[in-house]
C-alpha cells in the first residue's frame, strides 16, 4: 500500500473552552498564551516543524482574534518600524498568502464533527490534527517526530502517552499489539473506558495523522461519549482495514485546557528561559519556602 505525503494540518479550534470560563467567555482558548505566546501559534510552528504546508483551522463564532493573529497588523507593524523598534518577535508569526484556511464548525458537536467540517479543503490527502490545548513540548516536536515514522511506514497514527492506570477514564485509550521501540501497533481504541475497563494506559493526547477515508466514516457520524461526536469512534472504524500505529511522544506534555495543566506549563516555560528564568526561580523558591 503507498500513500501520498503528507501536507495538510487541521486544527480544531471551535470548542467552546468551558473548562477555562471566564477566562474563555470572549476569548478563544486557544489564544490563552503560555509566557509570551498562544497556544494556537506553538500548535501552528509544531506543524511547520514537520513540513506541513497547509494550515486548516476549523472555527466557530467569537474566534476572530486567532484569524488576526496569523495577518498583517499594520498599525502595530507601521508603529513599530517608525520607531525602530525590533520585529523579532512578530517575524514570521504571518503565513504566506491565502494561508491559514479557515472553516467553520457551526456548531460544537464534537471533535469527530470538527475534523469533517474539513473535508473538502483536506480532500484526497492524507492529514495530520493537531489540538492545540495540548501543548507538547519537544525537540524535535512531537509531529515531526510522528511524521518520521509515517514516512517509514504509511497508514494511520495517533499520537500516544502513558498515563498513571487510574486517569485512563478521562482519554482515548490505545489497545497496544505489537510494540517496536515507540512505535505501537493499534488494534482498537476506546474514547473514555469505564473505570477499570482500559486495555493499556496509553492515552492519545491530540496529534493525528489519518487518511482521508475517517472522512467518509464521518459523513455517517454516531454520537458517541458525552453526547459528542467522536473522533475516536470514527478511527476505530478504520482499524483492521488500513494500518494504524500509534506513536509514543518523546516529550513533555501540558494539558492546557486544564487550569492546572495551564500553570504548569507557564511555570515549567518560564523557568526554562533564559531571559525570565532567574527572576521566577528566585521568586518561585521565595514562595515555596
Ligand atoms: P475539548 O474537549 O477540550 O473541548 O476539545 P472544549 O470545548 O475546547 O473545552 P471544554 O471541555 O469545554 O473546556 C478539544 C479540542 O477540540 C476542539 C476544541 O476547540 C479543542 O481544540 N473542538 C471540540 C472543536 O473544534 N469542536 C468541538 O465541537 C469540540
Amino acid at each position: 500500500m503507498s500513500f501520498k505525503p503528507l501536507r495538510k494540518a487541521v486544527f480544531p479550534v471551535a470548542g467552546l473552552g468551558t473548562r477555562f470560563l471566564p477566562a474563555t467567555k470572549a476569548m478563544p482558548k486557544e489564544m490563552l498564551t503560555v509566557v509570551d505566546k498562544p497556544l494556537i501559534q506553538y500548535a501552528v510552528e509544531e506543524a511547520l516543524e514537520a513540513g506541513i504546508e497547509q494550515i486548516i483551522f476549523v472555527t466557530g463564532r467569537g474566534k476572530g482574534a486567532l484569524e488576526d493573529h496569523f495577518d498583517v497588523s499594520f498599525e502595530l507593524e507601521a508603529t513599530m518600524r517608525a520607531r525602530g523598534k525590533s520585529m523579532a518577535a512578530i517575524d514570521g508569526i504571518r503565513q504566506k498568502p491565502g494561508s491559514p484556511v479557515y472553516v467553520r464548525q457551526q456548531e460544537p458537536l464534537g471533535l469527530g464533527h470538527a475534523v469533517w467540517c474539513a473535508r473538502d479543503i483536506v480532500g484526497d490527502e492524507p492529514f495530520a490534527i493537531i489540538l492545540p490545548d495540548e501543548l507538547m513540548v519537544g525537540a524535535p516536536g512531537f509531529m515531526a517526530q510522528m511524521v518520521k515514522e509515517y514516512q517509514r511506514l504509511g497508514g494511520n497514527f495517533i499520537g500516544a502517552l502513558e498515563v498513571p492506570a487510574e486517569e485512563t477514564d478521562k482519554y482515548g485509550i490505545i489497545t497496544p499489539g505489537a510494540i517496536d521501540g515507540r512505535v505501537t501497533e493499534v488494534k482498537a481504541v476506546v474514547e473514555k473506558p469505564a473505570k477499570g475497563t482500559a486495555a493499556s494506559n496509553l492515552m492519545t493526547p491530540g496529534r493525528y495523522i489519518l487518511q482521508p477515508e475517517v472522512m467518509r466514516i464521518l459523513d455517517n457520524p454516531v454520537t458517541g461519549a458525552g453526547g459528542e461526536i467522536q473522533l475516536t469512534d470514527a478511527m476505530a472504524q478504520l482499524i483492521g482495514k488500513q494500518p494504524f500505529h500509534g506513536y509514543t511522544f518523546d516529550g513533555q506534555r501540558f494539558d492546557c485546557g486544564d487550569k492546572a495543566g495551564y500553570v504548569q506549563a507557564n511555570l515549567a516555560l518560564a523557568l526554562a528561559r533564559d531571559d525570565i528564568g532567574p527572576a521566577v526561580r528566585e521568586f518561585a523558591r521565595g514562595l515555596l519556602n
